[in-house]
C-alpha cells in the first residue's frame, strides 16, 4: 500500500495494509548478542537486515544506517555485523550502555578474563559504593541488605579491573545490570515496577558468573567486527540532538508509544546502581510516551495534525489527562518526523516499526498519525505493510502489572503492527 497524500488517511487506509509475511518472522535464530540484556520493546532483529534489503531493492545505496530510538542496540548490532556505519541515539542511559556493548568490539577472551578477575577480586572487595542518599534509598528497597552489599562488592571489583571508559568496562556494567532485577525483590516477568517480598533471590556472585558465560558465548559468537565501521551511539534526546551532519541513507526505529512503557521506571535498578541519576524519575524528562509531562492543550492544539486532534478528542470527553499525555505524544512524533526527514539523505529511506495501543478504551492509531506526519515533514510517499507479532497472538491482553493474560478484562493488546517505509 502506497500513500503520496495525507487525504487519503481519511477513511484508515492502513487497517487494509497488506500482510507482509517476509517481516512476520525468520527462519534463522536470533544472535545470542541480543538476548545478553532484556530491554521493553526491543524489537526482532532480522528487521533491521529486512530494511537493508528493501533499502537496497528500492536502489538506495546503503553505507550507514540511523536508529534516532536506538534502545539496547539492536539496528546498531545488526548494522555493524553487516559491514556498515551506524549513528544512533537514545535517551535512556542504561539502553546506551547496552546498545554499546552490544555493537563495540570486545575480545571474548579479553572479557572473559576480567570477569573472572572481578570475580575474584569481589569476594574482597567493598561492601558499599557511593551513592547519594535518595538513590541509596530507592534501591534498599528494592535489595535485601545482603544482595545490595554482594552486587556493590561486585560493582567495586568491577571498577577496578577494567580501564574506564572502555568497551570492556561498558561490557562487563553490562553483564552487572542484566542480574540486578533477578537479584532483587522485582517481580518476576513484571514489567511494571513491582515488589515481591516473598522472592528468593539467587546469591549473586553465582548469578553474575553464569551471566558473565552468557555474555562471553555471545561476544564470541558475533565475531570479529573491526572490519566494519565503529558505531556512534549518543546519549541525548532525538528532539534535540545534533544529528550526524552527513545524514544516513538509511534510518530503522521503533519509536515508544504513549503509555506502554516507562523506560526510566523500568530501569531504575539499573540508573540508580551504575550513578547514572541519583533519581530515577529525572530520566522521564523529555522521553518520549511519558504520562508525567505537562501540556497545555489550549495552547498546543493548533500543532496537532489531523490525526493527533481527532484522537485528542475523542480521549478528552473520557480523560483529560489521558488527552493531554497523548497530545504531547503526538507534538512530539510529529517533531521527530521533521528530524526524520533531516536526518534522511535525499534519496534515502526512514523505516518505523509501530503497532497501535488502546487508552482509556480510545484507540490511539498511532501509525496513521505517524504516517501522516512523514508526509508533512516532507517524506514523498509512505509504503505501509502489516507485520504479525508472533509471541502476543495467543494472550492478547495484559493486566495491571502488565504481565500477559486472556483475560478480556485486562488491557487489550494488538497482534499486529505495522512497517512504515517513507521515502524522502
Ligand atoms: C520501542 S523502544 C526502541 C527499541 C529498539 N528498537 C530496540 O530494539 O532495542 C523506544 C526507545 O525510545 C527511547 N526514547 C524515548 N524518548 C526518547 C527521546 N526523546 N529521544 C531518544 N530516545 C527516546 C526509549 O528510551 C526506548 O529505548
Amino acid at each position: 500500500m502506497e500513500i503520496t497524500d495525507v487525504g487519503q488517511l481519511r477513511d484508515g487506509p492502513l487497517l487494509r495494509a497488506p500482510a507482509g509475511a517476509d517481516w512476520d518472522t525468520h527462519a534463522a535464530k536470533e544472535p545470542r548478542i541480543h538476548r545478553i540484556h532484556p530491554y521493553p520493546a526491543k524489537f526482532p532483529a532480522f528487521l533491521a537486515e529486512r530494511a537493508i534489503n528493501y533499502a537496497t531493492s528500492e536502489g538506495v545505496r546503503v553505507r550507514t544506517v540511523g536508529d534516532i530510538f536506538c534502545g539496547c542496540g539492536t539496528v546498531a548490532h545488526e548494522a555493524r555485523r553487516l559491514g556498515l556505519g551506524f549513528w544512533g541515539c537514545d535517551i535512556n542511559p542504561v539502553a546506551t550502555l547496552i546498545a554499546r556493548t552490544k555493537s563495540a568490539d570486545v575480545c571474548p577472551n579479553e572479557f572473559r578474563q576480567a570477569a573472572v578477575k572481578a570475580l575474584r577480586k569481589a569476594h574482597r572487595a567493598r561492601a558499599d559504593i557511593n551513592l547519594a542518599a535518595p538513590a541509596r534509598e530507592r534501591l534498599e528497597r528494592w535489595f535485601r541488605p545482603e544482595q545490595f552489599a554482594d552486587l556493590a562488592r561486585i560493582l567495586n571489583a568491577i571498577r577496578a579491573v577494567a580501564p574506564q571508559p572502555s568497551p570492556l568496562h561498558d561490557a562487563l556494567l553490562c553483564t552487572f545490570s542484566a542480574i540486578l532485577k533477578p537479584c532483587s525483590q522485582w517481580q518476576v516477568r513484571a514489567i511494571k515496577p513491582t515488589l515481591d517480598l516473598s522472592k528468593e533471590p539467587p546469591d549473586a556472585f553465582a548469578t553474575f558468573e553464569k551471566h558473565a558465560l552468557n555474555v562471553y558465548q555471545a561476544v564470541e559468537e558475533a565475531g570479529d567486527l573491526s572490519r566494519s565501521p565503529e558505531a556512534v551511539i549518543e546519549l541525548g534526546s532525538a528532539l534535540q540532538i545534533n544529528l550526524p551532519r552527513r545524514g544516513v541513507d538509511l534510518l530503522v526505529s521503533s519509536p515508544p508509544y504513549v503509555t506502554s512503557y516507562e523506560y526510566a521506571d523500568l530501569h531504575q535498578l539499573s540508573s540508580l546502581f551504575l550513578g547514572y541519576t541519583d533519581d530515577h524519575r529525572r530520566l522521564r524528562q523529555g522521553s518520549i510516551g511519558s504520562t508525567q509531562h505537562d501540556f497545555r492543550l489550549a495552547r498546543g492544539i493548533r500543532d496537532l495534525n489531523r490525526t493527533a486532534t481527532r484522537t485528542v478528542f475523542s480521549l478528552y470527553e473520557q480523560d483529560r489527562r489521558a488527552a493531554q499525555s497523548v497530545a504531547n505524544y503526538f507534538v512530539d512524533m510529529q517533531a521527530i518526523a521533521v528530524r526524520a526527514k533531516r536526518i534522511v539523505r535525499p534519496g534515502g529511506i526512514a523505516m518505523f516499526v509501530i503497532g497501535n495501543t488502546q487508552y482509556r478504551g480510545v484507540d490511539v492509531d498511532n501509525a496513521s498519525h505517524l504516517t501522516e506526519s512523514l508526509l508533512l515533514a516532507g517524506f514523498s510517499k509512505i509504503r505501509a505493510i502489516k507485520r504479525t507479532i508472533s509471541n502476543k497472538s495467543a494472550t492478547p491482553y495484559r493486566t495491571s502489572s502488565g504481565k500477559f493474560s486472556k483475560t478480556r478484562t485486562s488491557n487489550h493488546i494488538y497482534s499486529h503492527e505495522y512497517v512504515l517505509m517513507a521515502h524522502r
